[in-house]
């Protein structure tokens, strides 16, 4: 295990205690996630249910024995898990590097309380050195790419990479990210783009971060 994984598994772990016991949950993607999912299944905590942001989180649901519902089967989630690629003193996120941001996004909307984790290399002054993904309909994706150019991007598109929702994703590098508000709602007007990972209108509630020199919880 890397450093960074151990800081990872941390997170994950301590971010079990804002669990609320037999309510549904929403969880995000990822490894971070992944260690989240142990340790829930590992603390005996109990959930009526968990909705789920992506294929591979449900299948480690089913592997952990934590129920799945829908979002179907829900009116409100209590609270939402989730890591993020980079998240900014305002708990504004960069999301989407394992490409499952459309329904993290929509999963995140339907919960009361969004609980960040992420080890201290995640938590940045200023947003934008990871790319930006941004999912776009496979029909769409030069268009959009030219537009995204035009407003100073770098778009590359994930090669071999199809989200769960059957579409595809650019990572933008080199976006200003200084206005994510706007950014974030500018983005979505571009016909032929369904979602981007900035997660600046809807921020995380806690940050769960974990260093090397133990876990703080930023609010
Ligand atoms: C997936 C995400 C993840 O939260 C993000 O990529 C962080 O992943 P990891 O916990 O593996 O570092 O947004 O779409």
């Amino acid at each position: 295990m890397t450093a960074q994984d151990d800081l990872k598994r941390m997170a994950g772990a301590k971010a079990v205690e804002f669990v609320p016991e037999n309510e549904y949950i929403g969880i995000g993607t990822g490894s971070t996630v992944n260690y989240f999912i142990q340790a829930l299944a590992a603390s005996g905590k109990t959930v009526k249910g968990a909705v789920s942001s992506s294929n591979a989180t449900s299948a480690m649901l089913e592997k952990y024995g934590i129920p799945e519902v829908t979002l179907s089967d829900v009116v409100r989630l209590s609270a939402y898990f989730d890591g993020a690629d980079e998240v900014n003193h305002s708990l504004q996120m960069v999301k989407g590097g394992g490409g499952a941001l459309l329904r993290e996004k929509i999963v995140a909307s339907a919960s009361d309380l969004f609980v960040c984790m992420a080890d201290e290399s995640k938590y940045v002054a200023r947003l934008g050195k990871f790319p930006l993904p941004v999912e776009v309909v496979p029909h769409a994706r030069s268009l959009v790419a030219r537009q995204l150019l035009k407003l100073g991007g770098q778009p590359q598109l994930r090669v071999g990479f199809t989200t769960d929702s059957g579409n595809e994703i650019l990572d933008v590098a080199d976006m200003d990210l200084s206005r994510p508000l706007t950014l974030e709602d500018e983005l979505n007007k571009i016909p032929g783009v369904v979602e981007n990972g900035l997660f600046a209108r809807h921020t995380a509630d806690i940050l769960v971060l974990a260093r090397p020199s133990g876990v703080e919880i930023v609010r």
